[in-house]
């Protein structure tokens, strides 16, 4: 079971994450947790290069970055793991290229999709729960979360980014989602965090192929 989250900065994939392998776990599964850019030894070093503030990247630059940490996570990572039969809970996937440099930069739709499609050799998640937030509320969660965790405020290079382009992207995923209502779910994220984990434990939880 591959199952992805999705949403704007802040809309509490992290918390989500969280309680669906606690969730999981207490059923007696071993859930692997992943996320992009990022879920592999070359990930980890492609991510900084992704999201530090300064680095100068040409959209079709960033595009193939994030394409080259998708395909090495997939081969390295993730295949390996559904094909042992474990649950993969994944923080971001090929949506958030199409909703951040489609939407958002403006690349062509279909080109990004075909893209991901080789990348990933035609791999999609089996679930998606798509986080909703006004983009606006959900930036001063984050802001909020990094300040109880003392972290430092230095934004990355996508939060750095106008409002505008944080709406688009929260209108693109809403529209993936009508697009394909069989594998997206929307869950309400504007709500405290402990009611968005239980709106995602229960739909997990009714999806059908637990014991
Ligand atoms: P991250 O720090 O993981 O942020 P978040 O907690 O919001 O997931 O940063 C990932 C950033 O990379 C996020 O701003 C979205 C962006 N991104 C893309 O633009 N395209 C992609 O394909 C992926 C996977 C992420």
């Amino acid at each position: 079971m591959f199952l992805t989250l999705e949403g704007v900065e802040g809309s509490g994939k992290s918390a989500v994450l969280a309680g669906l392998a606690h969730f999981l776990e207490a059923r007696g599964h071993k859930p692997l947790l992943t996320r992009e850019p990022g879920g592999s030894p070359l990930g980890n070093d492609l991510r900084p290069l992704l999201l530090r503030d300064g680095v100068k990247l040409d959209p079709l630059a960033e595009l193939f970055l994030f394409q080259a940490d998708r395909a090495q996570h997939v081969a390295e990572v993730i295949r390996p793991a559904l094909a042992s039969g474990s649950w993969v809970l994944c923080d971001r996937y090929a949506d958030s290229t199409i909703a951040y440099q489609g939407y958002g930069r403006g690349l062509d739709l279909g080109l990004l999709r075909s893209l991901s499609d080789t990348a990933t050799g035609g791999l999609w998640p089996d679930l998606t729960l798509l986080l909703d937030i006004d983009p606006e509320a959900g930036l001063a969660r984050a802001r909020r979360r990094n300040n109880e965790l003392g972290l430092s405020q230095a934004e990355g290079r996508f939060e750095a980014e106008e409002l505008a382009f944080h709406q688009r992207i929260r209108q693109g995923f809403l529209q993936l989602a009508a697009a394909e209502p069989k594998r997206y779910r929307v869950i309400d994220s504007s709500a405290p965090l402990e009611e968005v984990v239980r709106a995602a434990v229960q739909i997990v939880e009714t999806w059908g192929t637990l014991s």
